[in-house]
């Protein structure tokens, strides 16, 4: 049975997306996102950060479900926690968790700028102990949960993250293409990093708990809703 159309890719995809998505969207940001934007593009990690259009799918997202906890697991230069941050409005919250404070200190120099550091609550710890611990007082009560961490930890800390969702909750994960790498169907050919990942899709692809989209946006994104 055929279960998907098939992708439609044309040569000037990105180019009328830029043009009537990115830059009009860009426009309306806060200067001081757009130049973080812009010193994240020059940082030696750069290829580690969200894209802009994954980062303003992000602002939506939060928008749309009225989000106010959002968690953030791996800041970097805090691109995608200024995105949360943005979305989730005056009453909002987004806790952004790290173990790089030398990458950190330069997005909450933004934050400040932008006047939205009061939204953002920076933890420079490992994802996988902060999240374990969060199971005590905040379970079932987060709006978002990013996981865009170092992939070796993606299977355990999603399997805290759930839990930490409330119903209807909504969890993103970067990276589930890996440079499509976890394409490859012969697993005998996959190194460490695949391995991991291709591990982690088919974990969320099986779990009942969760309803899963794959989307083809950056890296490649998760996109599931908590039962
Ligand atoms: C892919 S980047 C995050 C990108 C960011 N979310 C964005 O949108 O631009 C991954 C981050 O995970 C951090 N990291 C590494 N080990 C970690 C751990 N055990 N817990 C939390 N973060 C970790 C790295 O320092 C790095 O900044």
């Amino acid at each position: 049975m055929e279960t998907t159309k098939k992708a439609k890719t044309h040569p000037d995809r990105f180019r009328y997306l830029n043009k009537m998505v990115i830059q009009p969207r860009l426009n309306t940001l806060p200067p001081a996102l757009t130049e973080l934007i812009d010193v994240t593009a020059r940082h030696p990690k750069e290829r580690f950060a969200s894209s802009v259009d994954q980062l303003l799918l992000y602002q939506s997202l939060t928008f749309m479900m009225n989000a106010k906890k959002i968690l953030d697991c791996g800041t970097l230069t805090g691109l995608s926690a200024f995105s949360f941050a943005l979305g989730c409005g005056d009453d909002g919250h987004v806790y952004t968790i790290d173990v790089n404070e030398e990458f950190v200190s330069i997005g909450k120099k933004y934050w400040e700028k932008a006047g939205i550091s009061n939204k953002i609550t920076s933890i420079l710890r490992s994802a996988v102990d902060v999240t374990k611990e969060m199971l005590k007082e905040h379970e079932g009560t987060f709006d978002i949960a990013y996981l865009d961490v170092p992939k070796e930890y993606y299977e355990v800390v999603y399997e805290n993250l759930v839990p930490l969702l409330r119903p209807k909750g909504l969890l993103l994960v970067d990276n589930i293409f890996l440079d499509y790498l976890v394409f490859e169907e012969d697993e005998s050919k996959h190194d460490e990093l695949t391995t991991h990942v291709s591990n982690f899709n088919k974990r969320i692809s099986s779990d009942d708990r969760m309803l899963n989209n794959f989307i083809d946006i950056g890296d490649g994104l998760a996109i599931a809703v908590k039962k």
